[in-house]
């Protein structure tokens, strides 16, 4: 048996060795996690499709992630992330959920109007009416990945639109099994109109994804307990 670690798509380790058997295994060192799974070739070219995480750990392990590495993320690893978007349940199994993918100068030049319509905001109703948003501008400048997400809203049901975030969480859960941060942006809210209007879509624009590899390990918010939040009727 022989082991040839190799270091892909800013995971954190990953090895691969060859069994008496000649099968092949990927082994996955992620932080403090240790993750083994017999795996075939594919795995190896595609690490995207080797279990990272357990769904339990993706719930809890996920986390907002606002800064991240200068380091890009290959193209393959976003179709995984979309992908798993498409898995989520929808109203009628309508599929809403539409994508526009940035990068490089589109990301840069979408991202210039986020601005300049932030200041244009700030500028007339005074800063505090922007909230947090010019932050979340920054880390859309910041990181290599944007998605920008779309209601299609074929038939303007409320329905449609959590038909759309269902496809968020699965994105953001996917993108933290493949060691992706990512961060869920509703302040593009302020300036969705010059947003859509410019990438010319008949859709209605939910939010943007950002996709990247982390530069910080955040800690856990606390959550309310499910005794706060819930009452159980019989
Ligand atoms: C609908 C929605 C909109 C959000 N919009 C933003 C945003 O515009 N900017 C930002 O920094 N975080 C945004 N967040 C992330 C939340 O602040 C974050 O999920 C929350 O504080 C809990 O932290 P966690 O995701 O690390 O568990 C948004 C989250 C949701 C679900």
């Amino acid at each position: 048996m022989f082991h040839v670690p190799l270091f892909l798509s800013g995971l954190s380790s990953y090895s691969v060795s060859l069994s008496q058997d000649n099968e092949i295994k990927a082994v996955l060192v992620e932080g403090s996690h240790l993750v083994e799974t017999q795996s075939y070739i594919k795995d190896i070219l595609y690490p995207s499709s080797v279990k990272i995480v357990e769904l339990d750990e993706a719930i809890r392990g996920r986390r907002s992630i606002r800064k991240y590495i200068d380091r890009p993320v290959p193209l393959e690893l976003v179709r995984n992330v979309l992908e798993a978007g498409t898995w989520a349940p929808s109203a009628k199994n309508g599929q809403q959920w539409r994508f526009t993918v940035l990068t490089g100068k589109a990301k840069k030049e979408l991202t210039d109007l986020f601005r300049s319509k932030l200041q244009e905001l700030s500028t007339k109703m005074g800063i505090q009416a922007i909230g947090s948003s010019l932050s979340s501008c920054s880390i859309t400048e910041q990181v290599p990945v944007l998605v920008m997400v779309w209601n299609a809203g074929e038939h303007g049901w409320e329905t449609e639109l959590q038909t759309v975030a269902a496809a968020i969480q699965n994105m953001l859960l996917k993108a933290h099994s493949l060691g992706l941060g990512s961060l869920w942006i509703g302040d593009i809210y302020y300036a969705l109109d010059v947003l859509a209007e410019r990438l010319g879509k008949p859709w209605k624009l939910v939010a943007a994804v950002t996709l990247g590899w982390p530069a910080v390990t955040p800690k856990p918010l606390p959550r309310k307990s499910v005794d706060e939040i819930s009452e159980f009727l019989s």
